[in-house]
């Protein structure tokens, strides 16, 4: 407790301060402030802030104050020098300052011209009428005539101030000494019973606290939790993607991409060294008619005819798109075959050049849909639906090849910013030598589709550079505070 608190309690144990400036005239305002504060956080006073002007002393005034007006110093010279003071003289007494006191002398009748001499023109000595309205001005903060005060405001003689003040009086837990204030109820209190007498420090409600460190939700996690929603409102379920590496098999075979397709070369895919293959797959038929298929043709397909490796085909990989998944969980579903929707948002990798649009991995999002009887107009018509929810309602499609699905579509949406039609998507619907060699029936028909996870989210975000969303350059402040994200507010 500060000795200033102790007076304040002391004065108002007796009447309450109607101002504190008169009652604690030297202390600042802030230190009569920060007490009162403290005081009413405990309900110990009551204040009221008293507003009002106060007028204070410029230099020149207090100068005043101190040695007598200009004039009235200039009389005393005056009445000092017997046979009157020179004029030349009166610079050298009174510097600056004596030309002022000379008009003003003048003006007030107290001095007169004689010669080339001032001499005195009163029989007594004048009341320095000037000083003794300062020196009430210093005392009090302003003067009860209002006019004269305003010619010493144009004399720049006083200044006009804002003080503040404060009227006090006793609170509702007033007492002459200051209790510790608890602030938190420990074992201790409620063991020992102190509890009941503690005085607690009121919860301020307005204190904004520190903030707290915690972990922030990647955008990528933003944008993929956004598609999952959409994906879950729409009866998909999500596949598992928890394995980042695959058999060439699963990756490629299943979905008859040729043993010398150039997608399988060192330079587009990433392959396992150690151990640098796996077993054969349980279902031995499968196998059989996937190689079936790509040595001699089957199911309606005339195949690649080449001689199809075993070997080739169990070397390991990183997966480079989800597809493999979905093969996988087709080759699930042949085992009960029905209508299904599934989908998957995950990592696949690439063994490309890194760019500002391109890194070795990034996520895909991938769609698959089994019903009988589908037709490409179906995908076309899903496709609309699908990419409205997330705020595209103007789509195009462009055949195009891929070895599992046909017929292709590559999927451009109309940006309304960049104004221009961008890529945003490949599908298809899976060939029948695909999903027969895996035993399903031949008028279920499978959709596919796929899009990148890193490209909404960039259009999004407004990143130009892929290496400001993810890896070692990413500014964790933009990871930490950027938005939530709504897709159907603009995706592209
Ligand atoms: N796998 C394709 C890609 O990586 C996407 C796709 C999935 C296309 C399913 C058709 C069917 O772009």
């Amino acid at each position: 407790m500060s000795e200033l608190q102790l007076q304040i309690l002391r004065v108002l144990d007796k009447a309450p301060i109607t101002d504190t400036s008169v009652t604690f005239p030297e202390v600042e305002t802030s230190a009569v402030q920060a007490a009162l504060s403290s005081l009413t956080a405990r309900s110990m006073v009551l204040f009221k802030i008293i507003d009002k002007e106060s007028w204070t002393l410029t230099p020149e005034a207090e100068e005043i104050v101190e040695k007598g007006s200009h004039e009235y110093r200039l009389l005393e010279e005056v009445t000092k020098s017997l046979d009157g003071l020179k004029l030349a003289e009166v610079p050298k007494l009174l510097g600056t300052a004596g030309k002022l006191g000379q008009l003003r002398a003048f003006k007030n009748g107290w001095v007169k011209k004689d010669g080339d001499k001032l001499v005195s023109a009163v029989s007594s000595k004048p009341q320095d009428i000037t000083a003794n309205e300062l020196l009430v001005i210093k005392d009090t903060g302003s003067l009860p005539d209002a006019k004269q005060l305003n010619e010493l405001k144009k004399r720049k003689l006083v200044t006009k101030i804002k003080k503040l003040s404060y009227s006090v009086e006793k609170g509702s837990e007033f007492a002459l000494e200051i209790k510790k204030l608890e602030t938190d109820l420990t074992p201790d209190m409620i063991q020992s019973g102190l509890w009941k007498t503690a005085t607690f420090k009121p919860y301020n409600f307005n204190a904004e606290g520190a903030i707290t460190f915690s972990g922030a939700l990647h955008p990528l996690n933003k944008v993929r939790e956004e598609f999952r929603q959409i994906f879950f409102a729409m009866g998909f379920t999500e596949m598992a993607t928890n394995q980042f590496v695959e058999t060439g098999f699963w990756n490629f075979d299943t979905l008859f991409v040729p043993q010398q397709h150039p997608a399988r070369d060192l330079q587009d895919t990433f392959y396992i060294s150690d151990p640098a293959v796996a077993d054969k797959p349980e279902d031995e038929t499968y196998w059989e008619n996937i190689h079936k298929v790509h040595e001699e043709g089957a199911f309606g397909s005339i195949g690649y005819r080449y001689p199809w490796s075993a070997d080739e085909s169990l070397r390991l990989v990183l997966r480079t798109h989800t597809t493999a998944v979905s093969s996988r969980v087709l080759h699930q579903l042949a085992k009960d075959p029905k209508p299904s929707r599934f989908f998957s948002i995950d990592r696949v990798f690439r063994n490309e050049a890194v760019d500002a649009t391109h890194l070795a991995e990034f996520h895909q999002i991938e769609g698959v849909i089994a019903d009988y009887d589908l037709t490409l107009g179906d995908l076309i018509g899903f496709m609309d639906r699908f990419f409205k929810r997330m705020g595209v309602d103007k789509l195009r499609f462009k055949p195009a090849y891929n070895p599992y699905t046909e017929p292709s579509m590559e999927i451009f949406a109309w940006h309304a910013g960049l104004n221009k039609w961008i890529e945003i998507g490949n599908s298809g619907m899976f060939r029948p030598e695909m999903l027969e060699s895996m035993g399903l029936p031949k008028d279920l028909r499978v959709h596919g589709f796929g899009l990148s996870l890193e490209r909404p989210t960039m259009i999004k975000y407004k990143l130009s550079n892929i290496r400001e969303l993810v890896g070692h350059k990413v500014n964790l402040d933009f990871i930490e505070n950027n938005p939530a994200v709504r897709l159907d507010e603009e995706l592209v």
